[in-house]
């Protein structure tokens, strides 16, 4: 994993989303806190007291708490539990709510002194609650939510006892397959309407909800892009290396891409393993293996290499992707037959 290096041509290329020290407040749904909405907060290190950030309106929490870890969980109704990933931002920790236990939560918690400087680390937070902050969709994780503390930042997000996709991929009933494609197309092409790179589409960020429901997450390195920004230089990219698209490889300064379309590689990366189940590497030619791999069906072909098409210029976007799926996406995946009709 390689941390971005993109969020300064992201702020300085469109309006910047939200002020360099500024995160967010949250509105509730039924279920708890669902959006982020952006509201002027200050990032910076808290030395005493505690601080929580409550707009009776529409109950925006933004805590900040003192001493660390243990006071995250005297301050917030939730009790910790154990650490279920260590990811490049920080640690995922289980959490139960703490007047019901049955309920599990997740906290993301996210250092602001570690490898990184505590700026990147600031800059993962806000882009994710960003992003929150700008989408409402089945397909895409909610945080529950946000919490400035004095070590580090934290989510707090609806917890997926199936993990990711990745860890998930072998469990994954065959005929599901497709249906699981069809909804991570449909949420990156959300996202693309929205103007929203996700920057960093990979099995590893593909939750599993009950029925295997896909729900994309992990916002640190999207970017809302104003309509005025059509390319990006190919150094300014991040994400996973597995994932990139043949364009930003090189990490050329002079070559302006297509960011979408990054995505739509990566997207087209993600179907394929989810194919053929094949883990992906970095020596692998995705578009040889798409056409020849007798794991993906024939009818899945032509998308799949329109989606892996070397030449960005050439390559369909995510609106492409999801028409292709369009007679499953919106089954219950126990009542689909789970097959695309390449004809439509
Ligand atoms: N809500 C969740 N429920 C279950 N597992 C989760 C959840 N959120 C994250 N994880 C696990 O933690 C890993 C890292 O979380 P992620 O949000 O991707 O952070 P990072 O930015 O560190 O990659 C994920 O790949 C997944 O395995
Ligand atoms: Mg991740």
């Amino acid at each position: 994993m390689l941390l971005f290096d993109w969020p300064v041509a992201a702020f300085t290329c469109g309006k910047p989303p939200l002020a360099n020290q500024t995160i967010a407040s949250v509105t509730p749904t039924s279920g708890g806190f669902s959006q982020v909405k952006a509201a002027a907060i200050d990032l910076s290190p808290v030395d005493k007291g505690v601080q929580l950030f409550e707009n009776l309106g529409d109950i925006i929490k933004l805590a900040a708490v003192e001493n660390g870890v243990g006071d995250f969980f005297k301050e917030l109704p939730y009790n910790q539990g154990s650490v279920i990933a260590k990811g490049m931002s920080g640690d995922v920790v289980l959490v139960t709510c703490s007047d019901k236990p049955s309920e599990k939560r997740v906290l993301k918690r996210m250092p602001l002194k570690c490898r990184r400087s505590e700026r990147a680390a600031k800059m993962l937070f806000m882009y994710e609650l960003d992003t929150f902050y700008r989408t409402d969709h089945r397909g895409l994780a909610k945080c529950i939510l946000a919490a400035r503390c004095p070590g580090y930042l934290a989510i707090v997000m609806k917890f997926y006892p199936l993990g990711d996709l990745e860890r998930s991929l072998s469990i994954l009933p065959s005929e599901s397959r497709p249906w699981v494609a069809a909804r991570v197309s449909e949420a990156v092409d959300y996202l693309h309407t929205k103007r929203i790179v996700h920057g960093d589409i990979k099995l590893q960020n593909i939750l599993l909800d009950t029925g295997f429901t896909p729900v994309l997450s992990d916002f640190g390195l999207s970017r809302y892009l104003t309509e005025d920004v059509l390319t990006l230089s190919a150094n300014k990219f991040g994400g996973t290396r597995e994932y990139w698209a043949p364009e930003i490889r090189n990490r050329d300064a002079t070559l302006q891409v297509d960011p979408f379309k990054v995505d739509t590689y990566a997207l087209g990366v993600v179907i394929l393993s989810l194919l053929s189940l094949l883990k992906p590497k970095m020596d692998l030619d995705y578009l040889e293996t798409a056409k020849t791999t007798e794991d993906v069906s024939s009818d899945h072909r032509p998308i799949l290499e329109a989606a892996l098409e070397p030449d960005f210029k050439n390559r369909c976007t995510s609106t492409e992707v999801l028409r292709f799926y369009k007679d499953i996406v919106d089954k219950p995946c126990s009542e689909s037959d789970c097959t695309a009709n390449p004809q439509d």
